[in-house]
């Protein structure tokens, strides 16, 4: 089969890439899903550092079994990574995403916030999500795929009605389209770093830098988790990355995960 100029091109972008953290980089122009696709390689054996990355998804997936609309333009990929720590630490590789997409975005000039605790928005406004799945045996990560779907070079209306007042592209917000592999060169070198960091276990940088990075502090809060809503002020994050709430009675809740609205933006 000929490959596609979008495979073409990543190929020879992934050859003069230097991230360490990329060993492999895989090209699709449509999967499922790159986290499904980087699920099953990884399962099959893949090594740390392969990277899935699509022009489209057909089934890209969100939190909470949402679906990820993944209209052509936006970054659709998922890294596989076999860390060696406990699972605990793992958690705060969801912030080492967040801080590397919305580094990334800021380097064009745009207010990226990251909202507790997998979302970056724009001026109040989704431009992009991380999910991250992991597989456990006896407590210890055997992998973990960070999954980032970036809303870049993405016309407003190519977005369903559902999510288009919430939602808005790089290319929206700066009123023309940025160069694919120059943004993706910029992400992969932003993880990279803020990976490192991970690596030397630095992870109370990382949580100081998230917490200039985030606007969530502070906010009056609902969040739905699995089973529960609850109300309250964002009060802290943990040093797993866990949200600290205090609720209307005085009581100080911890949450894992979960969707987090604003009750105020400002
Ligand atoms: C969310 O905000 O709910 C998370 C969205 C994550 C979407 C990305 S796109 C690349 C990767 N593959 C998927 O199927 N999902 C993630």
């Amino acid at each position: 089969m000929t490959e596609s100029a979008f495979v073409k091109k990543t190929k020879i972008f992934s050859h003069s890439l230097q991230a360490d953290v990329v060993k492999n980089l895989l090209a699709y122009d449509e999967i499922e899903s790159t986290n499904s696709t980087a699920k099953q390689l990884a399962s099959a054996g893949a090594e740390h550092g392969t990277v899935v990355l699509a022009k489209t998804q057909s089934q890209g997936r969100g939190r909470f079994d949402r679906t990820w609309e993944s209209p052509e333009g936006g970054v659709y990929l998922s890294i596989i990574l076999r860390p060696q720590v406990s699972a605990e630490q793992t958690s705060l590789l969801a912030f080492v995403a967040g801080l590397a997409v919305a580094h990334t975005i800021r380097s064009y000039g745009l207010p990226a916030m990251i909202k507790w605790p997998n979302d970056v928005r724009v001026h109040h406004k989704k431009i992009a999500g991380m999910l991250l799945e992991s597989e456990l045996v006896n407590q210890t990560v055997t992998f973990l795929i960070v999954g980032v779907g970036i809303n870049l070079n993405i016309e407003s209306t190519a977005f369903s009605n559902e999510i288009q007042s919430q939602s808005t592209s790089v290319a929206v917000e700066l009123g023309s389209p940025v160069e694919f592999y120059e943004f993706l060169t910029r992400l992969l070198l932003q993880f990279d770093t803020w990976y490192q960091q991970f690596l030397e276990k630095q992870y109370d940088q990382i949580l100081s830098h998230w917490k200039t990075a985030s606007d969530t502090l502070g906010k009056p809060v609902r969040i739905q988790t699995k089973g529960d809503t609850l109300e309250g002020i964002a009060i802290g994050i943990d040093k797993q990355g866990f949200l600290r709430l205090q609720t209307k009675r005085g009581e100080t809740k911890t949450i894992m995960s979960g969707d987090c609205l604003y009750l105020r933006e400002t």
